[in-house]
């Protein structure tokens, strides 16, 4: 079976609540703390596993309480943490985030140990021509390169979720098979200030393909409560995003992305891969925490179900 082999970061996030974002140099009083799992790698990771495929990940967390409580987390979730390393002069990645009365969240990312993992560390990663690679640049940009040359060369997908945005990013085109952004990283990515929402869909081909680095490439760009604007060789799909009732969107792209290989590497079509995503990235958004919000088959099922979606779902 098609395995999904996530390369990423591993981060413990500290969620501050908050009626809104402090201004730069302005306190505001907050409602409440709290520790979830996180880091965009992890995420993925356990979006993907939850859903049912067999999942690894290849990541580096520090030799501290945040990172045996990550790594724990990771396992219990069924991710193979074989290739999870652990620094011993690096803490755990940290980030620090507030999360407003809208649900939406700004995110400071401490990397830590994260930053630690290089290309060297890589001598036993091995890839089957079935996987589906998945990176992000929370890790340093050497390593992800290094990773998608070694995916591509064993014949893998891969899939570049360019987030958060690095201007380097773009010498990884030519070699990612679906490269996935949101608003703000498109909108950096094709150099431009911003992307108004909601884009037209002209806006957003043109957009998308100033970036596509060879004709089969697939290319998404998310837009939160939107939905997605997907351009790819098969043909472009504009996906309207669901209803939810959002307590936390932490976290809501990782699931998208993750969704998104477990459909591919079930054979899925991109069209319904995007749809699968798309669902399971807005129930998420019902959930708090980072990690903790990725659905996993069952609740998925049941969501889907409570609006009547219809979508073939494997149990
Ligand atoms: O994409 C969300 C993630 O980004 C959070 O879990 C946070 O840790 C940051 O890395």
């Amino acid at each position: 079976m098609a395995r999904v082999i996530v390369a990423g970061s591993v981060v413990m996030d500290v969620v501050a609540r908050a009626a809104r974002h402090p201004r730069p140099g302005e306190t505001v009083v907050g409602d409440s703390l709290a520790y979830y799992p996180g880091g965009k790698g992890a995420n993925q990771a356990i979006a993907a596993a939850r859903l049912g495929v067999p999942t690894r990940l290849i990541g580096m967390r520090g030799d501290d309480d945040f990172g045996e409580r990550l790594a724990r987390y990771l396992r219990e979730a069924d991710v193979d943490t074989d290739t999870l390393l652990c620094s011993p002069e690096q803490p755990t990645g940290t980030s620090l985030i507030v999360l407003d009365a809208d649900a939406e969240n700004t995110i400071v990312m401490l990397p830590g140990a994260n930053a630690g993992l290089r290309p060297s560390h890589l001598n036993n990663v091995d890839f089957g021509s079935d996987d589906l690679l998945l990176v992000q640049l929370e890790i340093p940009l050497d390593t992800v390169e290094e990773l998608l040359h070694r995916g591509r060369a064993a014949g893998a997908r891969t899939i570049l979720n360019a987030a958060p945005f690095h201007p380097g990013c773009k010498s990884l085109l030519p070699i990612t098979d679906y490269l996935i952004v949101n608003e703000l990283e498109l909108a950096a990515l094709a150099g431009k200030e911003k992307i108004e929402l909601p884009p037209t869909t002209q806006h957003l081909r043109r957009l998308l393909k100033q970036c596509r680095a060879f004709p089969a490439q697939t290319l998404v760009v998310t837009l939160g409560a939107e939905g997605l604007y997907c351009l790819g060789p098969g043909g472009e799909w504009r996906i309207s995003g669901h209803k939810v009732r959002a307590v936390d969107t932490v976290g809501a792209g990782d699931c998208f992305v993750g969704a998104f290989a477990v459909a591919l590497a079930e054979g899925r079509s991109c069209e319904e891969a995007l749809r699968f995503a798309n669902a399971a990235a807005a129930s998420s958004v019902e959930q708090p925490g980072a990690a903790p919000s990725m659905p996993g088959r069952a609740s998925l099922s049941r969501w889907l179900a409570e609006r009547k979606i219809s979508m073939l779902l494997r149990q």
